[in-house]
């Protein structure tokens, strides 16, 4: 159980019309969201190509709420630069896209950036155990990425346990996030089980009341 942890929202545009850019970010920041997750894939790493550093800059400017990317992308140390150089503040790599996930993770020791991996729903927690001293925030993905509004994939409750067990007995307060499909219908579990930043796109999107919608996957 987590229950002490502040629990945050994160939400990705991934899923919405991008022409109406401004009023979504508009729909964030009225939701009381903490921040706003950036969705970048490659069209290699994943089936799926979103959005590149460019249109990161200019969310990330209009932005009043910290922005951080996932980056879904083959060789993800190659975009490092470009994408701290969006303003994001934090950065996340999949754990599967690169053979040296330490050094990428010492690339990105930067001040006031947080670091970070995800993991595919296939790939086990004992893959990033290794990296835990080394990371601020592992992020479990609950649906294979590439794509919004897929089913959430019920296994991620056990691996979130099972994370977080190894990080208390590490004594690591690292950050659990959880991405793909999460909705009010999975939240208290997943808090339960110990996630502290839960990420949503098209649940949030389909809410009829945002910031009703944000407080209930935090719990409050
Ligand atoms: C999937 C992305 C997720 C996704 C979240 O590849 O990483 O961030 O867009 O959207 P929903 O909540 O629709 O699954
Ligand atoms: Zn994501």
């Amino acid at each position: 159980m987590n229950k002490a942890q502040h629990i945050t929202v994160s939400i990705s545009v991934l899923s919405t019309d991008f022409v109406q850019l401004g009023a979504n970010l508009q729909r964030i920041h009225m939701s009381g969201a903490d921040s706003v997750h950036l969705d970048i894939m490659d069209g290699r790493f994943v089936p799926n190509i979103s959005f590149g550093w460019s249109i990161a800059a200019d969310i990330v400017k209009a932005s009043r709420i910290p922005c951080g990317a996932h980056l879904m992308i083959e060789r993800p140390e190659d975009a490092f630069d470009a994408m701290l150089a969006t303003g994001v503040n934090e950065v996340l790599f999949h754990v599967e896209a690169t053979r040296f996930p330490f050094r990428a993770l010492d690339l990105l020791k930067r001040p006031g950036i947080r670091r970070g991996v995800a993991v595919n729903p296939a790939t086990p927690v004992a893959s990033v155990i290794p990296l835990l001293e080394s990371l601020d925030t592992v992020l479990l993905m609950s649906v294979e990425p590439g794509f919004g509004g897929q089913p959430f994939l019920p296994g991620t409750l056990t691996k979130v346990r099972e994370l977080r067990s190894a990080a208390d007995r590490a004594g690591l307060s690292i950050r659990i996030a959880v991405d793909g499909g999460v909705d009010m219908s999975n939240a208290t579990a997943l808090r339960d089980a110990g996630a502290t930043e839960l990420s949503a796109g098209s649940a949030f999107f389909r809410a009829t009341d945002p910031s009703a919608f944000v407080r209930a996957l935090r719990g409050e």
